[in-house]
């Protein structure tokens, strides 16, 4: 399903295509050599037009039309890219990105997209391959796609240096680990289990030269992640525990991300209500982001270590599950009292924080699908984050940036812990529903042992009702370009 994207060369309104983008920015039309070009193909019309439909090169404007025979396209695409000096790395993404989500229609298997001038390569191949996005595989019949769009070839403003096409490549490489994530997300959770978690990993360790280890139930027990194991006790779809890992010989940094891999969360005995249940198959969408991540690393092999550990189970209330009052020792010997079986995000990323400590790393960053409380404090496309230090939180928002997905610093508000005390174990692991988020925050704090660590609760942005900038309606992969963006910038 994924389209070749090439570079392409020349004239595209001569180049055999079924459509062609013009990414369009913001200024007097008539100046843009594209919009010329296409003037002059057309026999004349198009700028008279553009005027008449307010068509300005604003960003998120659209303007599709039939060339009714004129060109060798069927049909052409303008994309408002905004100001040129506005045309950072994100915007130009989403821009190329909207362009080939526009592209896309009946009868459509080639199709070109002008780009604006001097352009980065990578971030034209990640936002095409982001953009080039979809997950259709359980449509029969009428409802599979009539045609899917295979080439994709970029036409770059003016001469292009000789690292252009390696640069593309690498971009839409990337663009498929962040694929990866998303179609993890999407899958229905009867698909996608905690071992199916499991086998993807091994795949992308196989493909990737990375190193990979997979604890089953019984391993998870036997290890002593006791917390990890109550949460997963209670299905028949038995948890899973996954460690991959890029070391590089020489390596002076060792990075290691942790996700929250529920492939369902009902809530176990604390049940959820009935409404918004289904929305729980994204509850590993932090796991996914880091299997995403580690594709990418594979592929760009960073000089640092990177881990990725991730906490997979299923939280389903049956005869064996855990319950409210139960007692459960974690890996880090600390003990925990439930208090709600719905909480267990964090029981299961405990174990697997305190795992990611003992690897001695000179980083540990986390992404949950953790609380609700995030979604109310942010909304639903911003993920809210929390550093033990000001130069970590800077290192996040400047890779947030270059990646264009949206992030907030929440504060470890200490004056909030006294809710995790228990009166018969060391922690309780909730407290009331003020500050939801902190409080979770808080309570993973307990179990990575001092070690420099970000958290981020991604509960929101992992899915989308919407398609919008590089993100398709569904399963977004956010925090995949951000990891890999901090890995290459703490790499290098
Ligand atoms: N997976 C949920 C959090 C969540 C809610 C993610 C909505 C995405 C959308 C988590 O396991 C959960 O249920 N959290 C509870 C915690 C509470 C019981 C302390 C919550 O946020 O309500
Ligand atoms: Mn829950
Ligand atoms: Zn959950």
């Amino acid at each position: 399903m994924t389209a070749s994207i090439e570079l392409g060369s020349g004239d595209p309104t001569r180049a055999a295509l079924d459509v062609l983008a013009v990414c369009v920015e913001e200024g007097p039309l008539d100046k843009n050599p594209w919009l010329a070009s296409l003037e002059r193909a057309l026999g004349g019309g198009l700028l008279e037009h553009a005027k008449v439909v307010e068509f300005t090169g604003k960003p998120d404007q659209l303007l599709d039309l039939s060339t009714l025979g004129r060109a060798k396209a069927r049909r052409i695409v303008l994309v408002g890219a905004g100001q040129k000096a506005q045309l950072d790395a994100a915007r130009l993404r989403a821009t190329v990105a909207m362009a080939v989500r526009a592209v896309g229609g009946p009868g459509v298997t080639r199709a070109g997209i002008a780009l604006p001038p001097d352009v980065d390569f990578r971030q034209v191949g990640e936002a095409a391959g982001l953009g080039a996005y979809r997950f259709v595989k359980y449509f029969t019949g009428d409802r599979r796609p009539k045609s899917e769009l295979k080439k994709l070839v970029l036409f770059p403003a003016g001469k292009v240096g000789p690292a252009a096409k390696k640069e593309l490549a690498l971009g839409s490489d990337i663009a498929e680990a962040v694929a990866l994530a998303r179609d993890a997300v999407n899958e229905p959770p009867n698909v996608l289990n905690p071992e199916a978690l499991a086998v993807i990993a091994r795949r992308i360790a196989k493909d990737g030269k990375l190193g990979v280890k997979v604890l089953d139930k019984r391993g998870i027990r036997a290890a002593g992640m006791l917390l990890h194991y109550a949460v997963g006790q209670g299905s028949e779809n038995e948890p899973r525990f996954i460690h991959l890992s890029h070391v590089p010989r020489g390596a002076k940094k060792r990075l290691v991300f942790v996700g929250k891999g529920l492939t369902f969360d009902s809530g176990g005995l604390c049940i959820k209500p009935a409404p918004g249940m289904g929305d729980m198959k994204t509850d590993m969408g932090g796991a996914a982001a880091v299997l995403g991540l580690m594709a990418a690393v594979a592929r760009l092999k960073p000089k640092v270590e990177v881990h990725g550990i991730i906490g997979a189970a299923e939280n389903m209330p049956d005869g064996a599950a855990y319950r409210p009052a139960d007692v459960f020792k974690s890996l880090s010997g600390k003990t925990v009292e439930i208090i709600n079986t719905d909480a267990e995000g964090r029981l299961v990323l405990a174990d697997a924080l305190t795992y990611a400590a003992r690897l001695d790393p000179d980083l540990i960053v986390d992404a949950a699908t953790l609380t609700g409380a995030a979604l109310v404090a942010l909304g639903k496309t911003c993920s809210a984050f929390y550093a033990t230090n000001d130069e970590l939180a800077k290192s996040l928002e400047g890779a947030a940036r270059q990646a264009g997905e949206s992030f907030w610093r929440m504060p470890l508000l200490d004056e909030l812990a006294d809710q995790l005390k228990s009166d018969i174990a060391d922690f309780k692991h909730t407290g009331d529903r003020y500050g939801g988020s902190i409080l979770a925050a808080l309570f993973l704090r307990e179990f990575v042992g001092g070690y420099p660590w970000i958290h981020c609760d991604v509960a929101g942005p992992v899915w989308s009702d919407r398609a919008k900038g590089i993100y398709p309606k569904g399963a977004t992969g956010h925090p995949v370009l951000t990891f890999l963006r901090l890995v290459e910038e703490l790499s290098g």
